[in-house]
């Protein structure tokens, strides 16, 4: 097309400041086995009984969804005993995230998320047109402190992703009721529990309770990561009945399809199939994180399907990465965080757990005596 003369249409200012979010990298190219660890995805895949139900819903594609998903927040609402009038799904959390602000933030308002928090909770701020404010953190891990003292008369909301990625630490739940007698009642505060099946932690909770007795807590949670079932789309919110209604008058009335709402019901029901995926996590978690400390590399403590691995400088992690992608283990590089002497390793299957250590065994070796 030839360059034309004629004003074009314009993006609001803020949106073209915005830095598009790099999903991980999946190929590795002229790499004949591929191991995907980049995305914080289940080696498990989905229960068996989840990929049923999504095959038996091929017979009615020509119906919408049911758009209030009351089977499935139905199923959530049972497991989890909850009340599911205060339920809200979405297609992905990521959806609820984005939905959260721009219900909650008006231009100019500030939107609190912590150091290394996950990068969408910047982008959705300033898509909604408001300001993220960033928090510092302790030792990789979101500091209650930290985000009290960044509460300004402009904040209205707090993202606090809990385990966080991509640091995969935590905070317990007590810092978190700490956070929240301490912040204005009129500030949301989302804590995102995309990882919660995974923590083994006595001192941890996603969440429920707070949610239930107060009017400024939202939980998120995604069938993208246990459950496996991430190509699908589907997280859900428990969360006052006031932010209910209001997430329900801007959401697309058909938002979650029907091949995830059968398909979640039955992969939250298959018990069985969730047990199995957290005990291969708490067998590998260890495992590999050891072994990477033995290298002399440094695994930052992870409770969840994933560890940030710390290397001795921005050269050693971006050899590191090419190294281990020519092999065929895709790493994520999480540069974009501020942290370009890291990436992020997935726990993925025991062929691509024992093999993506042994590649960075020998890498480590290698760049160790050429440096
Ligand atoms: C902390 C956190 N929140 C939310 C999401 C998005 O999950 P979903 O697939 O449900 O959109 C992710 C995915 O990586 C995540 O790490």
């Amino acid at each position: 097309m030839p360059p034309s003369t004629s004003p074009r249409p314009q993006p609001r200012p803020e949106i073209m400041a915005i830095q598009a979010y790099v999903p991980g990298k999946s190929r590795a190219p002229g790499v004949a086995k591929v191991h995907k660890l980049s995305s914080n995805e289940s080696p498990l895949g989905p229960s068996p009984k989840a990929i049923e139900a999504f095959r038996n819903e091929a017979g009615n594609l020509a119906l919408y969804p049911d758009g209030s998903a009351y089977d499935l927040r139905a199923a959530i609402a049972a497991h989890h005993g909850l009340d599911a009038e205060h339920i809200i799904c979405g297609n992905g959390s990521d959806e609820l995230i984005s939905l959260l602000a721009h219900v909650y933030l008006s231009p100019g308002d500030e939107g609190l998320y912590t150091q290394y928090g996950f990068l969408e909770y910047p982008i959705v701020i300033r898509a909604a047109g408001g300001a993220p404010v960033s928090a510092p953190e302790e030792r990789f891990t979101a500091s209650v402190d930290g985000l009290l003292a960044k509460i300004s008369s402009r904040t209205r909301m707090i993202f606090l992703a809990n385990p966080n990625n991509p640091t995969g630490t935590y905070l317990p739940i007590k810092e978190v009721e700490r956070l929240q007698a301490a912040m204005p009642s009129e500030v949301l505060l989302v804590l995102d529990a995309a990882y919660a099946e995974y923590v083994e932690k006595n001192d941890y909770a996603a969440g429920v309770e707070l949610v239930s007795r107060c009017e400024n807590v939202v939980m998120l949670r995604t069938f993208s990561k246990i459950h496996g079932l991430a190509s699908l789309r589907l997280g859900w919110a428990y969360a006052p009945p006031a932010v209910v209604a209001a997430l329900n008058r801007v959401r697309g009335p058909f938002n979650v399809n029907s091949a995830a709402l059968a398909a979640g019901r039955a992969a939250i029901a298959d018990r069985g199939h969730v047990a199995a995926a957290a005990a291969h996590n708490s067998h590998w978690l260890p495992w590999v994180s050891e072994r990477i400390d033995a290298m002399g590399l440094e695994a930052i403590p992870s409770v969840g399907n994933f560890v940030l691995v710390r290397f001795p400088g921005d050269r050693f992690s971006a050899a590191a990465d090419a190294y281990l992608t020519a092999r065929g283990f895709i790493l994520r590089a999480v540069g974009a965080y501020g942290l370009p002497d890291c990436l992020r390793l997935t726990i993925g299957t025991e062929a691509a757990n024992r093999g993506v250590i042994e590649a960075l065994a020998a890498f480590t070796k290698d760049f160790g005596h050429g440096r």
